[in-house]
């Protein structure tokens, strides 16, 4: 344990920190970062690696969102068999591997049991891209509808992407709008009639808040009364790990606004349920009705298409003309193992669910509580990620004050949320770290009392 190795100036009359404060306050500093509350990502990571470097302290980090585990190996094996094949000469088809958009098609109504024709299953390279067309054609739809509404915490990049296109959006925090008090949130965005898409994820990054059926029953309600397009993000896809959503083609089904309305896109990402995310690939599957539909507006700058054909051979082919032909043979395969149940993908991912659970456990034994705690009746699931804060601490102290200890995160401010805290990630946590963790929260409690 490198603990030993703590400066005796770590705190004025408090005990050693495990990195001398200095190096950390100077690297921040160094790095011209004025508010630590709004840090990047790339920054807080940034400062991590240095603040190691110079420390020879190893870092607890769990700032980075992204998966620590290895790719599905039913997917690589296709991927390979499919390069070597020969299939990297030629371009794909825009709207995507036929057999890629029936197997998404069979995998929807598995996992989630809902009907969505192939033809609306089309692949993209990551949700990342995903989002960003289906930004690009929903805001298009309609001239009067030219804003975003997100249902926050989210994921920062999609707000950079309409900020790329130059759309407008409106965001709120869904931590004091959870059940009945949806609705009317939601209808005091709605009611300017400039909504053209809601977004947010479920489960969500970075809360890990699963919107219940009933709250989904409600944003699809009103989706279809406002005529406004749902863009539900599932990067987390059956990651809830209170529910067993693992056996194909049987309830419980992954939770869906698609049960409530036809207005959805539904963003599925190859990234995170499968570790694949390397290879930037996941589907975004627009349901039977919006796919057909012909929006005025669309129908004017797109010679007559409907929004499905917007999207793909307009937005898609602008951006990438299609998404990387073996990658869509290794999510085929994966989609297709899944629904067979021969690989019970949920299986390998539910490391992180014990990792969280561990993690939890010691920082509330140290006085942190968990700020998105609830799913309205019940405690949040244990998965990907979850939020902590520390007393009055604001979120910028708390990850400043984090950093002396060799524990790096974002601060919830940086995803939309008003709330004081952090975003933890369990993706990179080893097994000798939870005992690091345990002793660096102990002295962290009796310097911060
Ligand atoms: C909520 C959310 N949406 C989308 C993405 C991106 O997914 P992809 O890797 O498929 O582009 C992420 C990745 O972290 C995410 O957290």
């Amino acid at each position: 344990m490198q603990v030993e190795q703590a400066s005796s100036v770590g705190r004025t009359g408090g005990e050693a920190t495990p990195i001398k404060k200095e190096i950390v306050d100077g690297l921040i500093a160094q790095m011209g970062i004025q508010d630590f509350a709004k840090a990047t990502i790339r920054e807080v990571k940034q400062v991590a690696a240095m603040a190691e470097k110079e420390s020879g302290v190893e870092f607890i980090k769990m700032e980075m969102g992204i998966p620590g585990l290895p790719a599905a190996e039913v997917g690589v094996r296709a991927q390979i068999k499919a390069l070597e094949d020969g299939i990297a000469h030629s371009y794909p088809d825009i709207q995507g591997y036929p057999e890629l958009k029936k197997q998404a098609s069979r995998f929807v109504k598995a996992f989630i049991g809902v009907d969505i024709a192939a033809e609306g299953c089309v692949p993209v390279t990551g949700s990342m891209q995903g989002t960003f067309a289906s930004f690009l054609t929903c805001s298009q739809a309609s001239r009067a509808k030219d804003t975003v509404l997100f249902i926050d915490p989210g994921f920062p990049v999609q707000k950079m992407q309409l900020q790329v296109q130059g759309v407008n959006y409106e965001t709120f925090d869904v931590y004091d709008f959870r059940g009945a008090k949806l609705r009317g949130k939601l209808e005091s965005y709605l009611q300017k009639g400039n909504i053209c898409a809601i977004v947010y994820s479920n489960p969500n990054n970075p809360s890990w808040v699963c919107l219940t059926e009933s709250e989904l029953q409600t944003i699809g309600e009103l989706a279809t009364q406002y005529d406004t397009i749902v863009m539900e993000d599932l990067a987390y896809f059956a990651m809830d790990f209170r529910e067993d959503l693992s056996v194909p083609f049987q309830p419980p089904y992954q939770p869906t606004v698609a049960r409530y309305t036809d207005n959805y896109m539904l963003l599925i990402s190859g990234s995170k349920a499968f570790s694949y995310a390397g290879e930037r690939i996941g589907v975004v599957c627009i349901s039977d009705t919006l796919f057909h539909r012909h929006f005025p507006d669309l129908s004017a700058r797109y010679e007559g298409l409907p929004f499905g054909l917007v999207f793909s051979t307009r937005m898609l082919y602008a951006l990438s003309s299609g998404t990387s032909h073996s990658a869509q043979y290794a999510l085929a395969a994966m989609f297709r193992a899944a629904c067979d149940g021969e690989y019970i993908f949920r299986d390998e991912v539910k490391v992180y669910g014990d990792r969280a659970r561990k993690l939890k456990e010691i920082f509330l034994r140290h006085g942190f509580h968990v700020v998105y705690d609830r799913d309205l009746d019940r405690p949040v699931a244990d998965g990907f990620y979850f939020t902590i804060g520390y007393k009055q601490m604001t979120s910028g102290q708390l990850a400043r004050e984090l950093m002396y200890y060799g524990v790096s995160a974002i601060c919830l401010i940086t995803t939309g949320s008003h709330q004081e805290g952090l975003r933890v990630c369990t993706s990179f946590i080893e097994d000798h770290q939870y005992a690091q963790l345990e002793e660096r929260m102990a002295i962290f409690e009796k310097n911060n009392p």
